[in-house]
This record gives C-alpha cells, sequence and structure tokens, in this order.
C-alpha cells in the first residue's frame, strides 16, 4: 500500500490529481494540505472538501495551510479555473470549513513523515510554501519521506505564467527555491513542457467525461470553465507541443501512485531565479554541476501514456 499526503490548491487539475489518488486500491491517503495558488486559501480548502465528498471520503483529514507565499505578492489563476477555483459551478450543499483539522498543514506533514518514516510519499500539486515552511520548522524532516513528486518549474525557460515562469515556482520562488535546496528525499518534478508534450487528445477528455456515473458529472460540471478557456487559441498557443488536454497535476500524482509510469528521467541539480526581472521563479538546471549540490532531482522525461490514460480513466469510475 502506497502511503500519501497530498499537497494542493484545489483547481481543476488538482481535483483530477486528488481523485485519481482515492480510486487507486493501492493507495492510501494519509492526509491533505491546502495551500494559497490556484485561488485564495479558503477556496482551496472548501474546493477540497467538495472533491472528498464526491469521493464519498470525507474521512480524510484535510489541513489548513499557508495563505501567501514566503515573500512576494499573491497571484491566484482565477481566469483559468474560475474565481472559486473550481469551474464557478457551486455546490449549495458544500461541505463547510468546520471540518478542517486544527493542526497546521505544515505541521500536519512533520508530524505524518515523522510517524512513518521511509514510507510516506508526498506529492506537491501547488505552490511550495506548506512545504517550505515545514523545512523551516523541522530542517531534517524530509529525510524521513519516501519520495517527494512535484508538479512545477520548466525545463526550457517556457513560462504559463510569466514570460519563463511555470505558475507553482512564481507563485512562491522562495519557497521552491527552499524545498528544492533542503529536501533530500528522492525528488521527481513534472515540470509545465513536461505536461504539455504528454498532453492527450481531446477525444480522450471527450471519452474520459462521457463516462456514466456520479465522479464524471462531477468533473464534467467543475472543468467546463477550464476546458472552454483553454481551448481559445491563445491557450492553445501556449502549449509547447501542439494542442490537447493538458491535466498538469495528474502526471505528478500518477508517477507517484504507479513506480513504472515513467520511462525516462534525467537526474540534474536544480535550483529557482529569485532576482531576474523577467525570470523570477524559473527553475534553473545545473547540467555543469557549477552548484555543487550534494541532492539532485529526477526531472521526468516521458511516461507510459497509455498507464496514464487508464489511471485517469479509473479516476471517475
Ligand atoms: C500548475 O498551475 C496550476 O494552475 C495547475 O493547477 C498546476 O498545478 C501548472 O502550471
Amino acid at each position: 500500500m502506497k502511503k500519501l499526503i497530498l499537497d494542493v490548491d484545489t483547481g481543476v487539475d488538482d481535483a483530477q490529481a486528488i481523485m485519481m489518488a482515492l480510486a487507486d486500491p493501492n493507495v492510501e491517503v494519509l492526509g491533505i494540505t491546502c495551500s494559497h495558488g490556484n485561488t485564495k486559501l479558503d477556496n482551496a480548502c472548501k474546493n477540497t472538501l467538495r472533491v472528498l465528498k464526491a469521493c464519498n471520503r470525507l474521512d480524510i483529514p484535510v489541513y489548513r495551510g499557508c495563505s501567501e507565499p514566503v515573500l512576494g505578492r499573491k497571484r491566484h489563476a482565477g481566469d483559468f479555473h474560475g474565481k472559486d477555483g473550481l469551474g464557478d459551478a457551486p455546490d449549495p450543499d458544500a461541505p463547510g470549513l468546520e471540518l478542517l483539522q486544527k493542526r497546521r498543514a505544515a505541521q500536519a506533514i512533520i508530524k505524518i513523515a515523522n510517524e512513518n518514516p521511509g514510507e510516506v510519499t508526498l506529492v506537491a500539486t501547488a505552490p511550495l510554501t506548506n512545504l517550505a515552511v515545514a523545512a523551516q520548522l523541522n530542517p531534517s524532516f524530509s529525510k524521513n519521506l519516501k519520495a517527494l513528486y512535484i508538479m512545477g518549474g520548466n525545463t526550457e525557460s517556457r513560462g504559463n505564467t510569466t514570460v519563463c515562469g511555470e505558475f507553482n515556482f512564481v507563485a512562491d520562488p522562495e519557497a521552491a527555491y527552499i524545498v528544492l535546496d533542503r529536501y533530500t528525499c528522492p525528488t521527481y518534478i513534472a515540470t509545465w513542457e513536461f505536461s504539455c508534450r504528454n498532453s492527450l487528445p481531446w477525444s480522450f477528455c471527450d471519452a474520459w467525461l462521457a463516462q456514466d456515473t456520479e465522479k464524471a458529472r462531477f468533473m464534467e460540471k467543475i472543468s467546463l470553465h477550464t476546458r472552454t478557456m483553454v481551448q481559445t487559441d491563445r491557450y492553445q498557443k501556449e502549449l509547447v507541443s501542439g494542442p490537447g488536454f493538458n491535466t498538469c497535476d495528474t502526471y505528478a500524482m500518477a508517477a507517484a501512485i504507479d513506480d513504472t509510469l515513467v520511462t525516462e528521467s534525467e537526474e540534474v541539480a536544480v535550483t529557482v531565479e529569485l532576482e531576474g526581472t523577467h525570470t523570477r521563479g524559473m527553475m534553473v538546471l545545473d547540467y555543469m554541476d557549477l552548484l555543487k549540490k550534494k541532492h539532485k532531482v529526477f526531472i521526468m522525461k516521458s511516461i507510459d501514456l497509455e498507464k496514464f490514460k487508464q489511471l485517469l480513466m479509473n479516476a471517475l469510475k
């Protein structure tokens, strides 16, 4: 059984990633920690609870995390995910925030990792603020994590938020810097370009949503806004390798769930640019080893797309 903690800023693709994890019989989700990011923190918490309700899994503990980045201004992605972060398709009977745990996200991450040394995989699909705060509170706790999977950053200076920056890293560059500097567990990164290159045909998305289940109907409702937006010329041109359905966060989740999913990765030291006028938040790859970093990360290069599609299909069954 794989034990996971999910750190999310529940937007639409976070919802897809959460549902993928919950659907897998070999996965136990020990907790979900919420961050600012796609939407403001309260919305991210509410959206997470809504997803859990849709999956009948409100038993999973949900923790409130950081409402703003370590430094710099807050950014949200309301244009893309909807003002409420979940497609502006409200549920009048949505669960309330009183269901959140008292413990805060960073403390929960440390506690769960330390109580299960070597067993817990952390999957981060949000700005990395909660993870950075955890490292500040307890600098060595990450040695107790089995692995860390991140959706974020970029390899070819192609941005989706700034000219050179991917949203999760740009939304908190200092946090991304701290995590890539301090975490010592094996770390795998699904970058923006990687998700673009592996985007799926829209016909797959249609078949995925057409499944005759409550979960598929929930997903269709919350993803309509994003889908309409993403199919405009502007968004399709932003993709690195042509048009398609790009569910970024699920790549990191799928890789965490199935060790055989990633068929090629590159091990390299990385850091984050904190100062450039155009490059703040961009991930920097140190191929020449000039930074002399002991800890390298694995950048995902290719995956078994058939397995990935199957995990997505299962998410809505
Ligand atoms: C990332 O930014 C968010 O909008 C998505 O949820 C994903 O985590 C892609 O850059």
